[in-house]
Parts: C-alpha cells; sequence; structure tokens
C-alpha cells in the first residue's frame, strides 16, 4: 500500500513540495540530495559552509516530542541557509490549553512561517497537515510516531555512502527495537532504492520485532552473535520505551547481555566495520560505551551530517518553491 505522504509531498508537476517519507523518492532524488549535502559538509575546525538558499524564508520548528539533534540541526541547517528561524516551545504553547495542531499551523503560517519542520507521536499528522496549509508552505516530517524520520535515513546513508562508498557492495545490520522505530523504517527505505547489497534485522523476540511486509526482502534475525557475522556496518537501536507500557519495557541488563553491541560481539563483524546510532542512546544498554565511543564508531559523523543533510533537503524544497512560483 503506498503512503498517503508519498502522494501528497509531490507538486502537480511531481517535484518534492514536503519531505514527510523517503518512500516513493527515486535513486536519483535521493542521490541529488546527498550530493548537496555532501557539498555543504565541512571538516572539522573550518567554518562551516553559508549561503543564502533560503534568504526570506522563515522555518518555524515544531517538536511535539522530544529532540536534541534533529531540532537543534534543522535549526542550524535553516540559519547557515539565510532562513529566520522560530522554534515553538510545546510546553508554554497554547496546544497545552486545547488548541488544535492546524490552529496552531494556521496562526505559525498566518505570521508568513513557510517552512514547518514537525515531530509528533500521531501516525499521518505531517501528511493530515500538509493537506490543509497554503499552497506557498511546506511541511517537514521531523519524526512521524514509530513509522517515518526521513532526514535521519539519508544522513544514515550519506554516513554509510562516506565511509563504505559503493552501496551496492554493502551488508548492512540494524538492531535492537526495530518495531518501534521510526528510524529503521527510513534506513531500510533510502538503503534499498540505493540499491544496499544486504540488509539484515535483528530483534530479541516477536514484540520487537516489525512485521516481515515492512520490511521486504530483509533477513530476519532473533541472535545477534549471528546476525552481526561480517556486516560492513552496524545500526544499533535504543529501546523506544515511551511507544511501550510499563510492563512491556524489556529489563536493561537482561537486553544488554543478550542482544546489546558489545566489542566481543563488533569483532564477529567485518573488521572494518562501521557502528552507528542515531541517538539519544541508552548506554551499556543497546550499545556498550566503549564501542559508542571506540574507534568504529561514526556517531559523532552522523550528527554532523545531520547538519549537512538538512541544508540539502531545505534548499531542495525551496528551490522547487521558487521552480513552481515561476509557473503560476
Ligand atoms: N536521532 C534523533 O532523532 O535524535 P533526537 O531525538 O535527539 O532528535
Amino acid at each position: 500500500m503506498t503512503d498517503l505522504g508519498a502522494t501528497i509531498q509531490r507538486d502537480a508537476e511531481g517535484r518534492l513540495r514536503h519531505l514527510i517519507t523517503l518512500e516513493g523518492l527515486t535513486r536519483e532524488e535521493i542521490t541529488a540530495i546527498l550530493d548537496l549535502a555532501q557539498f555543504y559538509v565541512r571538516p572539522p575546525g573550518e567554518l562551516p559552509a553559508r549561503d543564502q538558499s533560503l534568504a526570506g524564508h522563515t522555518v518555524a520548528n515544531l517538536f511535539f516530542e522530544p529532540s536534541t539533534r534533529t531540532r537543534v540541526s534543522f535549526e542550524i541547517a535553516a540559519q547557515r541557509l539565510g532562513a529566520e528561524v522560530v522554534n515553538l516551545d510545546m510546553q508554554t504553547s497554547s496546544r497545552v490549553k486545547g488548541e488544535t495542531v492546524l490552529d496552531t499551523i494556521y496562526t505559525l503560517q498566518a505570521m508568513h512561517a513557510d517552512i514547518l519542520v514537525m515531530r509528533d507521536a500521531e501516525p499521518g499528522l505531517p501528511a493530515y497537515v500538509a493537506q490543509h496549509v497554503a499552497p506557498h508552505v511546506c511541511i517537514l516530517n521531523a519524526g512521524e510516531a514509530h513509522l517515518s524520520h526521513p532526514t535521519q535515513g539519508l544522513l544514515d546513508a550519506l554516513t554509510i555512502r562516506q565511509m563504505k562508498g559503493d552501496l551496492t557492495k554493502v551488508s548492512v545490520l540494524i538492531a535492537g527495537d526495530i518495531a518501534h522505530s521510526r528510524v529503521a523504517r527510513s534506513a531500510w527505505q533510502v538503503l534499498s532504492t540505493l540499491g544496499v547489497k544486504e540488509i539484515r534485522i535483528a530483534a530479541p523476540d516477536d514484540y520487537l520485532m516489525p512485521k516481515p511486509r515492512e520490511f521486504p526482502g530483509a533477513i530476519r534475525e532473533t541472535d545477534i552473535d549471528r546476525a552481526i557475522q561480517g556486516v560492513d556496518v552496524v545500526m544499533a537501536l535504543r529501546i523506544q520505551r515511551e511507544r511501550m507500557s510499563s510492563a512491556q519495557i524489556p529489563d536493561e541488563s537482561a537486553y544488554h547481555d543478550q542482544f546489546g553491541i558489545t566489542m566481543e560481539r563488533l569483532r564477529k563483524a567485518r573488521p572494518d566495520a562501521i557502528v552507528m546510532h542515531p541517538g539519544p542512546m541508552n548506554r551499556d544498554v543497546e550499545i556498550a560505551s566503549n564501542v559508542a565511543d571506540g574507534s568504529q564508531s561514526v556517531i559523532q559523523r552522523q550528527v554532523a551530517n545531520g547538519v549537512a543533510v538538512r541544508m540539502a533537503v531545505l534548499a531542495t524544497i525551496s528551490r522547487n518553491v521558487q521552480a513552481r512560483r515561476q509557473f503560476q
């Protein structure tokens, strides 16, 4: 079944107007975004890339779920492209007085905010909002329930491409609480479209394992020691406690023993395997602290790439809006 977001996010000419999901993006579209993101990457210690792609635009960050990396990197990305940025503090916004999300959106729209970055626990909300905003307003999904986190998927793909080159030769293990993970779903979408050689998904039990139809073609494994054998990339995922009842939350120590990415387990992957984690990490639960900080970890590179990818997405969307205006 096609995700509604995949249809909604394109304008009448088929250009990306919003970014709701990575479903339906072509290999060429994804590669163009990754190439532009790479253009914006600067080595540590150098001044960051800047241009005026978003001059005159106002970007509003609406995070109805907590975030550090995604919210701050969208803010930095928008500023480095010359936009004005507004961060709505949801604890003190009128949503706590019962205002609907659409009324909040219409309020920001009336103030000429034209790029709205949204995170919410409700499935379908970004697509719903995208159907209701004015024609010049763009919605960027910054994390939708367990379903979609498109810019995270793009930054993960960029990181793997930088470290491993040709993705068609790369074997990727995504390990942990896959069932509740929007990161896993977006990673699977982008990596499959880019033709990665193999994707393995590993979760310790049926509760944390997604339905096969959600990851068609992925190799499924419940034994982490088997799953990690010979892979090029290990992507560890956090247990999404916020999507579980207290009775469903696994015991952390037992989970680490059974399923955590430890140095001993990492030695079963390829010697040059990289270790990824989207953050925030639960150290010594899904990933051992010495693995997270070890020489194979690219976790801080993922964070740095997050800014470059969000600059590339913002610049692409704004270019498409300008192209549409020229034909109106
Ligand atoms: N990876 C990620 O989405 O992190 P934040 O929750 O800190 O934004």
